[in-house]
């Protein structure tokens, strides 16, 4: 055996002793793992794109769709889960996830609508403070929706004034051409957050220098949690004081950071998130999203925000009056009656993070990760790298392999190995192992495949 056989074979023991001792080892057989057309199990590294359906998900539909076959409507009150408050049954287990308090939490809608209520609230320019702050590669769907807003407020226009008064909203500015438009010009409105010359992932310090130099004139720092490419997680609590410190507010896409960090919203003092729950959260393709709004806004009932009757106060909510009167907290921005089905697999899911806890959770996924870390580099092959910084406290699981030449037979090898990971364009492998339904053994066989896929 070569060196490289060597170090693989003990990997193989200390995986499998790994996976022994694992506390959370038992959760594996709560999820139903994809198969193989030999109908062996995949190795499922996917769960950052699609998380696995817990075994308990079909029961929980199920329950549903019994009540309303034999209810029809009066399930709204006597379903076993009646749905008028149904949406309440998750909330403290989402509030869980996201170190916020259940006033602070909502499921509801999918993301990027949940950004854009959110931003409608709280992005609200005036002529000095209009910058939307960004990462340059966040997700498109971030990029489409901070856009829009900017336009929408007319930031972007050629259009663009000051208006008269320092603290106006843009919404009622004047074409008055004797104004001057923000210096810099509109297009600055936008500021996007790159990696130095050379390098993948952003420095810290970088995005707090640029907050620093540029906050007086930013109104919203909007980043994801974890960066959907690159793997890379931004330090959120530093980032929200930062900008604090300067009168902005920030706000978070958690879409990979929910139920893959422990995330703690409330006490970093975070202004609003909002995050997808068909990732790491198993709710199913298009589950139903989250959103977060930090408990200092509960009662900001001034703040302009689009109104639905869901987000109206529950005692009154059925009198139909004219007027809306927002819920305090979270609940203030829904709109709709939420999708039960959808909440209830939401429910199945976050029952089972509810048993094994976020600190836990973290504590193997911390290890998972530096594993594979580990057995990537003992692959010794120039034609992979990893872009996902080093750092435990920098990333979540994920890790991102870059692939020289941007060869996608290489992905294409280990599908038809019966690995499960998702290409990212232009050179991007990326791999997840999530530590509710991943073992260290399946780190292992991924390792291995993709060593003789090379
Ligand atoms: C970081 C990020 N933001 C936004 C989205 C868009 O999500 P949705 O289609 O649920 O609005 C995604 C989807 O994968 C994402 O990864």
């Amino acid at each position: 055996m070569n060196t490289i056989e060597t170090e693989f074979a003990a990997s193989a023991a200390f995986a499998s002793e790994m996976d022994k001792k694992d506390p959370l080892r038992g959760f594996k057989a709560e999820f139903l793992i994809p198969k193989d057309e030999s109908g062996n199990n995949v190795v499922y590294l996917t769960g950052n794109s699609l998380g696995l359906q817990p075994k308990t998900t079909c029961s929980y539909i199920e329950q549903e769709l019994n009540d309303w076959a034999t209810l029809g409507v009066e399930g709204h009150f006597h379903a076993k889960n009646p749905w008028l408050p149904y949406h309440e049954f998750v909330t403290e287990h989402l509030a869980r996830v996201v170190g916020a308090l259940p006033v602070e939490t909502v499921a509801m809608n999918s993301l990027t609508v949940n950004l854009h209520l959110l931003m409608v609230s709280f992005y609200r320019p005036t002529s000095d403070r209009y910058k939307i702050v960004i990462e340059k590669n966040a997700f498109p769907s971030d990029q489409y929706a901070v856009r829009s807003q900017l336009e929408f407020h007319k930031v972007l226009s050629p259009a663009f004034k000051r208006p008269a008064f320092a603290n106006e909203p843009l919404d009622s500015f004047s074409s008055d051409s004797s104004t001057q438009p923000p210096e810099g010009g509109p297009q600055n409105a936008l500021i996007e957050l790159a990696p130095r010359e050379g390098e993948t992932t952003l420095r810290s310090e970088d995005i707090l220098e640029t907050i620093e130099r540029e906050g007086d004139s930013i109104a919203l720092i909007m980043l994801g949690g974890v960066n959907y490419y690159t793997g890379q997680a931004f330090d959120m609590k530093a980032i929200t004081e930062a900008g604090h410190r300067k009168g902005c507010i920030v706000g978070f896409d958690l879409a990979h950071a929910a139920g893959n960090l422990e995330l703690k919203l409330h006490d970093w003092d975070v202004d609003f998130a909002a995050w997808c729950s068909y990732k790491y959260l198993n709710a199913g393709p298009g589950g139903i999203a989250g959103a977060f709004v930090h408990e200092r806004h509960a009662r900001s009932f001034d703040l302009p925000r689009f109104a639905g009757w869901w987000g109206h106060e529950k005692e009154t909510r059925f009198l139909m009056g004219p007027d809306f009167h927002p819920i305090a907290g979270a609940e203030g921005w829904q709109l709709s009656n939420p999708p039960i089905f959808q909440l209830a697999a939401l429910r199945a899911s976050l029952e089972i993070f509810d048993r094994a806890g976020m600190a836990a959770l973290r504590e193997k996924s911390v290890k998972l990760t530096a594993f594979l870390e580990f057995l990537l580099g003992a692959i010794h092959d120039e034609r992979i790298s990893v872009i996902t910084p080093t750092a435990p406290g920098a990333r979540g699981c994920q890790l991102s392999i870059r692939v020289k030449d941007s060869n996608k037979d290489l992905f294409n090898a280990l599908t038809s190995k019966g690995v499960i990971a998702d290409w990212r364009e232009p050179d991007v492998i990326r791999v997840a192992p999530v530590p509710l339904y991943n073992s260290f053994t399946d780190v292992y066989k991924f390792a291995e495949v993709l060593k003789s896929c090379l």
